[in-house]
Order: C-alpha cells, then sequence, then structure tokens
C-alpha cells in the first residue's frame, strides 16, 4: 500500500482517490489501510473513517464472494424493496449489510441504480434485475445464472 500510495500526492483532496486504490489492493480497506492513508493525506484517522464509510462502493469489510444489492432508493422502496429485502434476507440467511460466516455472500443496500421504471431492482454480482418479487428474489440467493432480470 505504501508503495501505492506514494503515486498519490499527499493532499487532503487526495483522499478518495486513496481510499479507491486501498480497495483495489484488498479488496476493502483494512483498518490497518484507514491509518496509512490518512498518515499519507494529513487526516485523522475519523476523518477517513468517516468518509469510507459514507459512500457505498467502499468497502470496510471484505465481500463475500457474491455480493447481492437492493436497491433502497425512493422508486425502489415505494415499490415494494421492504418485502425484497426480508425474502432475501430469509432465503440467504444473512440481514442487510452482512456477509455470511463462510464468506460466500454479501447482501447489501444500494442506492438509486437509475433504472427505477423497473423497481424494484436487485443486483447481483454487478448485474441488475427487475421488477423484482418478494416470490423470485429467493431464487437469486441460489443460482445467480438462473435468473433473468425484468423487462
Ligand atoms: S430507486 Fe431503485 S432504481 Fe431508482
Amino acid at each position: 500500500l505504501g508503495q501505492l500510495l506514494a503515486a498519490v500526492p499527499p493532499e487532503r483532496n487526495q483522499l478518495l482517490p486513496a481510499l479507491h486504490l486501498t480497495q483495489e489492493l484488498f479488496g476493502y480497506i483494512p483498518d490497518r489501510a484507514v491509518e496509512l492513508v490518512a498518515a499519507h493525506v494529513r487526516m485523522t484517522v475519523n476523518e477517513v473513517e468517516g468518509v469510507a464509510t459514507a459512500y457505498p462502493e467502499l468497502h470496510r469489510h471484505p465481500l463475500g464472494r457474491r455480493v447481492i444489492r437492493v436497491c433502497t432508493g425512493l422508486g425502489c422502496w415505494t415499490a415494494g424493496a421492504e418485502r425484497i429485502v426480508a425474502a432475501l434476507e430469509n432465503a440467504c440467511g444473512v440481514r442487510l449489510g452482512q456477509t455470511s460466516d463462510d464468506g460466500a455472500l454479501t447482501l447489501e443496500a444500494t442506492p438509486c441504480c437509475f433504472v427505477c421504471g423497473v423497481a424494484p431492482v436487485v443486483e447481483i454480482d454487478g448485474v441488475l434485475h427487475g421488477r423484482v418479487t418478494p416470490e423470485s428474489a429467493p431464487a437469486f440467493a441460489a443460482a445467480p445464472a438462473a435468473v433473468t432480470g425484468g423487462g
């Protein structure tokens, strides 16, 4: 990480690039990296922690091998995302925001995916699926390749 950070100017406005580089290296942002980045861009650990936890694309913990994201933006929420979350929590055996103990799967929320016309939306390993229902959602937990997107 030290070698990577050397390519980033040691300035406060370089915090996000430094955090993104860190995540590219480790797949998430470990505690020790928060300290190293803070020292590099001359900010406090708390300031860096605040930013690292504020952006949904930044992860402070390792993600599962599969990542299921439920859009909880307003459009999806009013279209029933709460019931999708409940169905997926039940099917996956983890709560929203958690990774399974075996590291197989992460279930988390995502802000609006900008396809509100097909709400509610679920993202599976980077692929968006629309018009998800509480009945269709559990299939995402079992076999992502077997699930097709909505119109
Ligand atoms: S609110 Fe879910 S796609 Fe916009």
